[in-house]
């Protein structure tokens, strides 16, 4: 508990210290650059870690430079798909023991992955000043990525909702089951609602054909304009497909050892979209300063 109270103590460090300006110079400068996409669900289990992690992959053959941030500070696991076992993690980012160039670690295809911290409670709910002296530390970085895919926790405690607002692009992860999409709906109301986010774009995944990705997507696009009068898009779908049981196991990404296989087919072809699109400026995402999102301060 040691390890929670300095977490504390730094929160409130970092609170009274935040030069705004400064950030907001900063903060232009690295939205030029980066295209922050979170990848985030209502539901657990849907599958946003191995969109992730393969997605990554299919850009890092497109030549894309692509960093992950492995934003499920319970339970990470980025580090676990892979097979990496990183020595250090964003906690000791936090603590300032080590910078965010310290722990990154490097996956397949060259994609670099900031590991998190696993089953240190206290990330798991993590104060404002963290995430902003953690979000800040990426304008130190070497080497700029060209996306960084941050894999966010389920659901809409206050951690996740911060990572999704301070990701210029939501991509919301479904599957075609009823919870799932329940769960995408409120998730995606809320971030509405309450933070004003209109932007959304779906992955259904797990689906059995094209069709049913399609039923999903209309039901869910039906919703959230009907009672939100939101239009919500379809960035794609992935195939339910049996060799990601073995690739799990091998700890290795399917869109490196199964190029051809149906999930990694849709996945290529979701990365090939997403390559040959001009990002949008997005009116109030933004990477470093949560404050300014009008982000309510404790919200669970
Ligand atoms: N298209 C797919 N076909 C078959 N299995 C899949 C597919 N996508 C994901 N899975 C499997 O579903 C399980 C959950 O996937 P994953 O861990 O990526 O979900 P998650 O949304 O990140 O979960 P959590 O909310 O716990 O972080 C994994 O065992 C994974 O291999
Ligand atoms: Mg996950």
């Amino acid at each position: 508990m040691d390890q929670a109270s300095a977490l504390r103590e730094l929160v409130r460090r970092e609170n009274m210290a935040g030069n705004r300006q400064a950030d907001a110079r900063r903060q232009d400068e690295i939205n030029r650059s980066i295209r922050v996409i979170a990848i985030t669900s209502g539901k657990g289990g849907v599958g946003k870690t191995n969109i992730a992690v393969n997605l990554a992959y299919a850009l890092s053959v497109m030549n894309r430079k692509v960093m992950i941030m492995d934003a499920d500070m319970g339970l990470a696991n980025v580090d676990i798909v892979l097979g990496l076992a990183p020595k250090y993690n964003l906690f000791h980012v936090l603590t300032g023991e080590k910078s965010l160039q310290d722990i990154i670690v490097r996956g397949p295809g060259g994609i670099t992955i900031l590991p998190a911290s696993s089953g240190i409670e206290a990330m798991a709910d993590l104060a404002k000043g963290y995430k902003l002296a953690l979000l800040d530390e990426l304008n130190a970085l070497k080497e700029r990525p060209n996306f960084m895919l941050v894999d966010t926790a389920a659901g809409i405690a206050g951690n996740v909702t911060y990572f999704n607002l301070a990701a210029k692009e939501i991509v919301v992860v479904t599957s075609p089951e009823a919870t799932s999409m329940t769960d995408a709906y409120a998730l995606m109301k809320i971030l509405y609602q309450n933070y004003a986010r209109k932007r959304f774009r779906l992955i259904v995944n797990m689906v059995k054909h094209q069709g049913e990705a399609m039923e999903v997507f209309k039901r869910l696009r039906h919703a959230m304009d009907r009672f939100l009068n939101i239009q919500i898009e379809l960035l794609g779908y992935v195939l339910y497909d049996e060799k990601f049981k073995e690739v799990i196991k091998r700890q290795k990404a399917l869109t490196e050892l199964y190029p051809h296989s149906p999930a990694s087919k849709c996945i290529y072809g979701i990365a090939e979209k997403v390559c040959g699109e001009i990002p949008e400026r997005v009116e109030n995402g933004s990477l470093v300063f949560f404050g300014e999102t009008g982000v309510q301060h404790g919200h669970g």
